[in-house]
């Protein structure tokens, strides 16, 4: 793994943003697999910044999201589908056509899975994989538990995930339990290079975990020690725990 730490939020999402236009600019029709949450919003911002001032054309570019709630609606204001679209596709050049979000209320939600699954693999995989991480470890929706075999599938989340989630919910009660999810293996499989974000002190212990720990399923993201080409841009709260003489500082 690559390690990049860098003082703070907004430096985290510049390089975040500049690899992905480094991306476009190299392959028109990059397709890009993205993340929601909180953490990539910064970068989401910069990319927006990037299409206005300095004309980067997403025209051609393909995008597959990680996951998507079951039971809420794509126009519920806390669907992944509506984050997205919100927080970027609503502010580039982007095709709707070309944009791929597991759809949470289909009613065959097994089928849903598998099809997206297949629509990911018969586009070739992502060139550039965004991920987030969870305190718990988690990337997209694969919680602790998870393993190295899972494809896109229908997944309970966890105590922890709907605690943290609730805070744009609200409510806990509020928070959908279940939702879909690219598996790791569909992560692990299917991406060229990924690039995980971290910041803030709450994420340190499972970066820690996810860079120096045991390739284990109790933290999911450690299973990205198994892919060839990843980066990890921190800032030095989610480092806080690495020995940072070790790694490379912007
Ligand atoms: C969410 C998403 C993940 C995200 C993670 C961290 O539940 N499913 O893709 O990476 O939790 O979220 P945040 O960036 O808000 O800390």
């Amino acid at each position: 793994m690559e390690i990049i730490i860098v003082d703070n939020y907004q430096k985290m999402s510049e390089i975040g943003a500049l690899m992905i236009k480094e991306q476009i600019k190299k392959k028109a029709d990059s397709i890009l697999g993205l993340a929601t949450g909180g953490t990539p919003i910064g970068m989401y911002k910069e990319l927006i910044r990037m299409h206005i001032q300095d004309f980067l054309d997403f025209s051609n570019v393909i995008t597959f999201n990680l996951d998507e709630y079951v039971g809420i609606s794509r126009q519920h204001p806390q669907s992944y589908y509506n984050f997205m679209f919100e927080n970027l596709f609503n502010h580039i050049n982007i095709d709707p056509k070309k944009v791929y979000i597991p759809n949470g209320s289909e009613a065959n939600l097994q089928l849903e899975c598998k099809n997206y699954e297949q629509r990911i693999t018969e586009a070739g995989g992502m060139d550039i994989q965004i991920l987030g991480i969870g305190t718990n470890g988690h990337i997209g929706f694969n919680e602790p538990g998870s393993n190295f075999h899972d494809k896109t599938r229908v997944v309970q989340l966890s105590e922890s995930t709907l605690k943290a989630n609730s805070r744009f919910f609200g409510d806990i009660s509020l928070v959908p339990t279940l939702a879909i999810s690219m598996g790791i293996n569909t992560i692990l499989s299917n991406s060229k290079k990924i690039i995980l974000l971290a910041h803030g002190s709450e994420k340190a212990e499972a970066v820690y975990g996810m860079i120096k720990g045991d390739v284990c399923s109790n933290n999911p993201a450690s299973l990205l020690q198994l892919h060839p080409n990843v980066t990890v841009i921190l800032d030095v709260q989610a480092a806080r725990k690495l020995d940072n003489n070790k790694v490379l500082k912007k």
